[in-house]
């Protein structure tokens, strides 16, 4: 019994059924903790309410089967004009209040709270088929106010020898996760588009759960777990560039392997970008 008792203390089981990426605890991942987790969580999605509202269903076909849809025209041109005026003028007013290198690029954003005086802006961070898409996306009764909702912008830096992490092929985490950005400017090589690995949101197409057992026992795994393009090859998958007009709006399954280019120096990416994370077990 106090056998017994000694091996549940050291079982995290809160950690094991919440949205943490990995458990950093190696007793419990030799015992094949993580597959557990990616299987069960799976099986949860596979189990809730569809939410599918008919009018997205040919976006939602297409997201389940390649990992990521890009609906373009996304608004209507004059609402995207007034838009787009909204955001320039609001990275030059506001300041941008969470700045972060990554490598050589500046990556910085304003949250929704930060952009209360922006009717149209706040007006799309409320929009109504981005709630239904991400409502069938989740698979969740979920609310637009419980996604995280920024203006970001991306500046390509001249090369210092760094690398940014975020181009670097990777899975954002274990389970069925989702974000969207609606572009503001048109993103072209120049500015870093976003590259996703179609079909790798299928763990049967990744081979996943053998793949996650050998990375939660690797010590280095602080970071979310990553490809080479030798083993992408192996797998037999490829990367799609998804360069793309201002007003497309791209929604991506962002536990399938994902990444964004290297640009060339000076140039800006705007978005408005949408991010879910739930608990996957809930
Ligand atoms: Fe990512």
């Amino acid at each position: 019994m106090s056998r017994i008792n000694t091996v549940l203390s050291r079982v995290p089981i809160l950690d094991i059924f919440s949205n943490k990426k990995l458990i950093k605890n190696n007793f419990i991942n030799r015992l094949g903790t993580q597959p557990f987790r990616i299987w069960l969580a799976d099986k949860r999605y596979a189990l809730r309410s569809k939410f599918l509202d008919e009018s997205i269903k040919g976006h939602i076909e297409t997201l389940q089967k390649d990992g990521v849809v890009v609906i373009e025209n996304f608004l209507p041109q004059e609402v995207f004009d007034q838009l787009e005026k909204e955001c320039k003028e609001a990275l030059k007013k506001e300041g941008r209040s969470r700045r972060r290198q990554d490598g050589p690029n500046e990556y910085s954003n304003l949250s929704i709270r930060n952009l209360g005086d922006y009717k149209t802006i706040q007006d799309v961070f409320h929009h109504k088929e981005i709630e239904k898409l991400f409502k069938a996306a989740e698979r969740r009764n979920l609310n637009i106010n419980q996604i995280t909702r920024l203006l970001s912008c991306l500046t390509q830096g001249e090369d210092n020898g760094t690398i940014d992490p975020e181009t670097n092929l990777h899975e954002d985490t274990f389970f069925n996760t989702h974000k969207a950005w609606l572009y503001i400017t048109d993103v072209e090589m120049k500015n870093a588009p976003f590259v996703y690995v179609k079909g790798s949101n299928d763990h049967s197409k990744t081979d996943r759960l053998k793949k996650s057992y050998e990375y939660s026992l690797d010590k280095n795994n602080i970071h979310s777990r990553r490809i080479s393009e030798e083993q992408l090859k192996e797998l037999g998958l490829e990367e799609t560039i998804f360069t793309a007009k201002k007003n497309t709006l791209v929604l991506a399954n962002t536990l399938g392997f994902h990444r964004r280019m290297r640009g060339e120096a000076g140039n800006i990416r705007i978005g408005m970008a949408f991010s879910a994370r739930f608990n996957p077990f809930l």
